[in-house]
């Protein structure tokens, strides 16, 4: 519990429980040692050139490993390669095209088995059918879909012509998907008329329509059926995904692209600001998802069923839905709708069905299984799983435990992954045969990342808490901000010299375990302690009756901050405001005291489940909201605010 002067996050919250990996576990794993982290430290470059050509089938070899211009990177200079090829081709070519790619659930229960070889034949044909609507290497094409199978398809279309796709979240709003399209001046929007939801139908084409009153770059859209609801088509530039199917040709080779062509762009929305279109390209990014899926999630393709619950929409759908798994030729399932439909176990009637045997979600989701209760689990057979992973956000060492005992028999590693979408791909996590866990830590960087925790002044720090920085170049980093060098540079380069900033604090145990702290942003100042969000949500969750929490700072005329607490708790469970209070006082200190405790059925979060602590921060201080269309539930703040109105502060 020390607020030593260098360092400039408190390192409140002590962990002690490990987990080294199950001896069957560890006796087929593909590392159980430490060899590759030797390999890389020895030399990185070496080490990520081994991966590329290992993993992936070059048209033509690279003449240089990494050109490193700070803060541009190329990676495999010179080298050719199709991703689609590499994602397809290669194992149809190997004999695999009857092994299946997709399982693919959708919410009414309909379901669809998409083998390599089906898969090969649809990603050729829609490649034809975009070259045929006049899209070209190098153009962008949008899609807004579904969790259907056909947004692999159009992803891996586009990657087979060289155009770059640019996917927005089915959730969003026409508004958003405007500004997208129109930012990367798409030429085409692939889209669906609807898809379902909660047991209902949500009508995309409408919502598409409505942005493309105002995106002129659009000259074609698709159109996918799924939803059957009613939808206009505009004659001439609105096509059925199935009519311009019906009658092209399945002949479409795979063009080697330059390593660094774009593969895409994926906008982040942070909480302020413009979108940012995070560039994504060739050889270097499906290097990177290849070898981290491959690795942290153990994969032996011809016995796992791999099942990422994360939507296409987002950057764990990109790398780890898509591409990843594809490039490793695993077998995934694939679900469409939401984990209550129609009951709270749905998730875990498709494990079963499955026979699921990696699972890999978000803690918003974990903590909202602990929310409705382990009896939910508990109705299905979940042995075939044998590995967890999370990410997302920091996972509360509870939360963790709970993820482990009750989905994964108190013996399935957990691996939590740390990322972004600028990283591309998995940067800090364990490698589940090799690494002892501990709940709540990503532990340490892969073997070929080097990362570090900094101090304010940039001063690389060996324990307790500060900024997490990546001081080398990755084959999967961004390549840029889409029409935005100088945002670039200033965002991820300019805080530390040297160093790639990513906006999260971490701290260092004393084994040199990697903590993530959640974003400086909301680090909260009190009466001069800098005391990290995350590790007081933490202390709440260890509460046996809490099941989720988010904590803020709100101005205080004594303490410069106070810490405002919103919980949720466990179904069924009751729990007085002062024990709650005197629990994160035994936990973690009496300094990290809530001043207040709200309790909500629910929290505010991101349209990707992650809370969104700037709303309460304004709710707590009784600002007016502002921006509040990020949210998933803008209903939830709404409830919050009347609360707080209610009763003021019961300190
Ligand atoms: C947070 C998601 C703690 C972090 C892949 C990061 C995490 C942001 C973790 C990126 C984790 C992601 N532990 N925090 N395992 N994984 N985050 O771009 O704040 O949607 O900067 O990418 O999520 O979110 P993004």
């Amino acid at each position: 519990m020390s607020n030593d002067e260098t360092t400039n996050i408190d390192d409140l919250l002590l962990e002690n429980r490990k987990f080294p990996p199950p001896p069957d576990f560890q006796e087929r794993s593909l590392v159980a040692g430490t060899q590759l982290y030797d390999e890389a430290a020895r030399d990185d470059e070496g080490f990520w050139a081994r991966q590329a050509s290992e993993l992936l089938h070059w048209d033509t070899d690279w003449t240089t490993i990494c050109e490193w211009d700070l803060p541009y990177a190329k990676w495999f200079v010179g080298g050719r390669l199709n991703v689609a090829y590499n994602c397809l081709d290669r194992h149809v070519e190997d004999g695999r095209g009857d092994k299946v790619a997709i399982h693919w659930e959708g919410e009414p229960g309909d379901t669809r088995t998409i083998t390599y070889g089906d898969l090969l034949v649809e990603v050729k044909k829609f490649a034809n059918v975009l070259k045929s609507l006049g899209v070209q290497t190098g153009d962008r094409v949008n899609i807004y879909l579904p969790m259907v199978p056909e947004a692999a398809v159009a992803m891996l279309a586009c990657a087979r012509i060289g155009a770059a796709h640019s996917v927005v979240f089915g959730g969003f709003s026409s508004q958003a998907l405007a500004d997208r399209i129109n930012d990367a001046e798409a030429k085409v929007l692939i889209t669906a008329d609807g898809g379902y939801r909660r047991g209902e139908v949500f009508p995309l084409k409408g919502a598409a329509d409505e942005a493309l009153a105002n995106t002129p770059s659009i000259e074609h859209v698709v159109v996918v059926k799924r939803g059957g609801n009613d939808v206009e088509m505009k004659v001439g530039r609105d096509h059925w995904y199935h009519d311009l199917m019906a009658d092209v040709s399945d002949d479409c080779p795979a063009e080697p692209m330059d390593s660094e062509q774009l593969l895409f762009l994926l906008y982040t929305s942070g909480t302020t600001g413009k979108p940012k279109g995070i560039m994504h390209t060739t050889g270097g990014y499906l290097t990177h998802v290849a070898y981290t899926h491959k690795y942290v999630f153990d994969l032996h393709p011809d016995t796992d069923v791999y099942w990422c619950t994360a939507d296409v929409g987002w950057i764990t759908g990109h790398s780890y839905i898509v591409y990843g798994p594809m490039a490793n030729g695993a077998t995934q399932v694939m679900y469409e709708g939401v984990p209550n439909f129609p009951g709270n176990d749905r998730f875990w009637s498709i494990v079963e069905k499955y026979k699921v045997t990696i699972f890999y979600t978000a803690p918003t989701a974990i903590r909202t299984f602990m929310k409705w209760g382990i009896e939910e689990p508990a109705k299905h057979d979940l042995s075939s799983l044998r590995l967890l992973g999370s990410v997302g956000e920091p996972i509360n060492p509870e939360a963790w435990m709970w993820y482990r005992d009750n989905i994964g028999a108190g013996t399935c590693p957990v691996v939590d992954t740390w990322w972004q979408t600028e990283t591309g791909g998995i940067m800090i996590s364990p490698l589940p045969g090799a690494t002892t866990l501990k709940p709540g830590s990503a532990t340490f960087a892969l073997p070929g990342v080097s990362a570090e925790v900094v101090d304010d002044g940039g001063q690389r720090i060996d324990h307790g808490g500060g900024y997490l920085t990546l001081t080398r170049p990755w084959p999967g980093m961004l390549r840029g901000i889409w029409g935005d060098g100088e945002r670039y540079r200033e965002t991820y380069w300019s805080r530390f010299s040297d160093r790639y900033f990513a906006g999260d604090g971490a701290k260092l145990d004393a084994d040199g375990y990697l903590w993530l702290l959640g974003r400086v942003d909301d680090v909260m100042n009190v009466s001069g302690h800098r005391i990290s969000t995350t590790e007081v949500e933490s202390a709440l969750v260890s509460h046996p009756s809490v099941a989720e929490a988010a904590v803020v700072g709100a101005n205080d005329p004594t303490t410069g901050q106070a810490i405002i607490a919103y919980v949720t708790l466990r179904g069924g469970s009751q729990v007085d405001e002062g024990d709650l209070r005197n629990h994160v006082a035994k936990e973690i200190g009496a300094i990290a005291k809530p001043k207040t405790i709200y309790f909500t059925p629910d929290l505010p979060k991101t349209r990707s489940g992650k809370i969104m602590r700037r709303l309460l921060r304004d709710v707590a201080e009784g600002r007016n909201l502002g921006d509040t269309t990020t949210l998933a539930d803008a209903s939830v703040v709404d409830e919050l605010q009347r609360r707080a109105a209610d009763s003021p502060s019961e300190d």
